[in-house]
């Protein structure tokens, strides 16, 4: 039997994550030690699991370094990697918005966008016909347009309390979102027999 690979996205889809492979009777309490480890072997199924930020998770998963990852949609639409999306695992739900001040800039010409996910923003506006400017941000995104430096931004919105406390209004939804299982494409094949029963396990378990 050969080891599974496993990227697991550090930060808020963490604990869900761990909920869902405790759900289908894998042992976890590796996971949730208080340390700095970044490998943690899960003996009793023979996984190996890694936690990264979120935004490698496609990068190891596409490079074959891990089998499979656990990862939000909205840094999949962002990387669009090379890798298969196998289940939606209907938790981490939120959604992609434009938002901005009530009083917004809607009608101007040129809109300067903030946002971490550049690549999901340009397809949008492009689609659009909206000719933008993007400035990239990497985190706080809300005060882009308190501080002028954007007319709105683009983000994930989950509970929509960011926004309402710093006086800003989703203008526009763009996607829904959740946490995706996704795979590598060869070690779907070749690691085929160790890998369908935990994807069938999981698949069961969110539907
Ligand atoms: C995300 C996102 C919003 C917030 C939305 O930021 O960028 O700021 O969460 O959540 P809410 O609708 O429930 O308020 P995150 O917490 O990941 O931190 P960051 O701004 O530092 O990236």
């Amino acid at each position: 039997m050969e080891t599974i690979k496993m990227a697991i996205a550090k930060g808020r889809l963490a604990k869900y994550s761990i909920e869902l492979l405790e759900g289908i009777g894998i042992d976890c309490q590796v996971l949730k030690e208080d340390n700095r480890k970044l490998i943690f072997s899960l003996a009793s199924h023979n996984i190996e699991v890694i936690l990264l930020k979120a935004a490698d998770v496609p990068t190891y998963v596409e490079h074959g370094a891990v089998d499979m990852g656990i990862v939000g949609k909205d840094v999949l639409m962002e990387q669009e990697k090379q890798l298969y999306e196998v289940v939606d695992l209907k938790f981490g739900n939120c959604k992609f918005s434009v938002a901005g001040k009530p009083s917004n800039a809607n009608g101007k010409k040129h809109l300067r966008v903030a946002t971490k996910y550049p690549n999901v923003t340009k397809k949008y506006f492009t689609e659009k016909g909206q000719s933008v400017e993007i400035i990239r941000q990497e985190g706080s995104v809300e005060l882009a347009p308190l501080m002028g430096l954007s007319d709105v931004i683009v983000d994930i919105v989950e509970t929509g309390k960011t926004l309402k406390e710093n006086g800003l209004v989703v203008l526009e939804d763009i996607a829904s979102i959740s946490a995706r299982l996704v795979l590598n494409k060869v070690s779907f094949k070749t690691k085929k027999k160790e890998i369908s029963p935990i994807i069938d396990l999981i698949t069961e378990k969110v539907n």
